[in-house]
C-alpha cells in the first residue's frame, strides 16, 4: 500500500517572525499546507495522506481540513518529531500499527512547503520506489556550488553536470527506511538529515526522478512573492 506523508513538523524560523508556522501563511485563497495536501488527495493510488506538523498546531490542521477538505476519512493529522527524519517515523509507526509494513508498503515523503509539485513527479515516485527502494527527486545544478570547509575561502568548485539540487517527494520501502534509520548510531542520526542520504550511506541506489523548477520550497519570505505569482500564472 502506499502512504502520502506530508512533512509540516517544522515552525519556519527561516521566515522570520510570523504569527504562524509557514506552512499555514495563505497563498491567494488557502494556506500552502492545503494547496500541497490537494496534490496528493487527488491521486487514488493512496491509501491514506498523513500531515505531521508541530504537537500544538495538530488541531489547528484538523480544523483547517475540515474546512477545506470535509468529509474525507482519507486525510489525517498526526503530531511531527523533533527532526525532519523523527517526523518520518512518526507516519511510520502510524502504519506499522494500524495497516503494518510490508516490502511493498511505500511512503512519498513531500515537504508541506512546496505546493507546487506535479502529478507525474508523485507517479513517477511512487513506480521507482516500488521498483528500487527509494527516490529522490531532483533538478540539475544551475549555480556553480562551491564548497568551502572554513567558511571564508573556497575548498574545491564540483563539476556542475554532475550536481543536482534535491528537491521532494522522496520516496522510499517504509520498512527498508525504518530498518536504516533505527540502525543509525546517534551521531548518525545528527549528520543524516536528509532521508535519501540514509540509504545511500548504507549503500543502497537512490533512483533520481526529474524534478521541475517551479517545484520551490518556501523558506524566505521572497519565496511567498514567488509562490502567489506562480500561482497567478497557474488560475
Ligand atoms: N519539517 C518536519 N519536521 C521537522 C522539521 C521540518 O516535518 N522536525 C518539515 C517542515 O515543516 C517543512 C519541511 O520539513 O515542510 C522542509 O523543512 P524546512 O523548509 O527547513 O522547514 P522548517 O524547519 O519549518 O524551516 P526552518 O529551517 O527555516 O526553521
Amino acid at each position: 500500500m502506499t502512504y502520502a506523508v506530508i512533512a509540516a513538523g517544522g515552525i519556519g524560523s527561516r521566515m522570520g517572525n510570523m504569527e504562524k508556522p509557514k506552512q499555514y501563511l495563505k497563498i491567494k485563497d488557502k494556506p500552502i499546507i492545503v494547496h500541497t495536501v490537494e496534490k496528493f488527495f487527488v491521486n487514488s493510488k493512496f491509501r491514506k495522506v498523513i500531515i505531521l506538523c508541530p504537537d500544538q498546531w495538530v488541531n489547528y490542521t484538523k480544523e483547517l481540513l475540515a474546512k477545506y477538505l470535509p468529509e474525507n476519512d482519507k486525510v489525517l493529522v498526526l503530531k511531527g518529531g523533533s527532526t525532519r527524519n523523527e517526523t518520518i517515523m512518526n507516519s511510520i509507526r502510524y502504519i506499522e500499527e494500524t495497516d503494518g509494513l510490508d516490502d511493498e508498503t511505500i511512503i512519498v515523503t513531500h515537504d508541506a512547503v512546496r505546493p507546487f509539485v506535479s502529478a507525474r513527479i508523485i507517479d513517477e515516485n511512487i513506480e521507482a520506489a516500488l521498483k528500487y527502494g527509494a527516490t529522490d527527486t531532483v533538478v540539475p545544478a544551475t549555480d556553480t556550488i562551491v564548497e568551502s570547509q572554513n567558511g571564508e575561502t573556497i575548498s574545491s568548485i564540483p563539476d556542475r553536470s554532475k550536481l543536482y539540487q534535491g528537491q521532494t517527494p522522496q520516496a522510499f520501502k517504509a520498512k527498508l527506511l525504518k530498518e536504516l534509520y533505527y540502525s543509525l548510531t546517534e551521531e548518525e542520526k545528527d549528520i543524516l538529515t536528509d532521508a535519501c542520504k540514509i540509504f545511500s550511506m548504507k549503500g543502497y541506489d537512490v533512483h533520481m526522478i526529474d524534478g521541475e523548477v517551479h517545484n520551490i520550497k518556501i523558506t524566505y519570505p521572497y519565496d511567498l512573492r514567488v509562490a502567489k505569482a506562480l500561482l497567478d500564472e497557474e488560475l
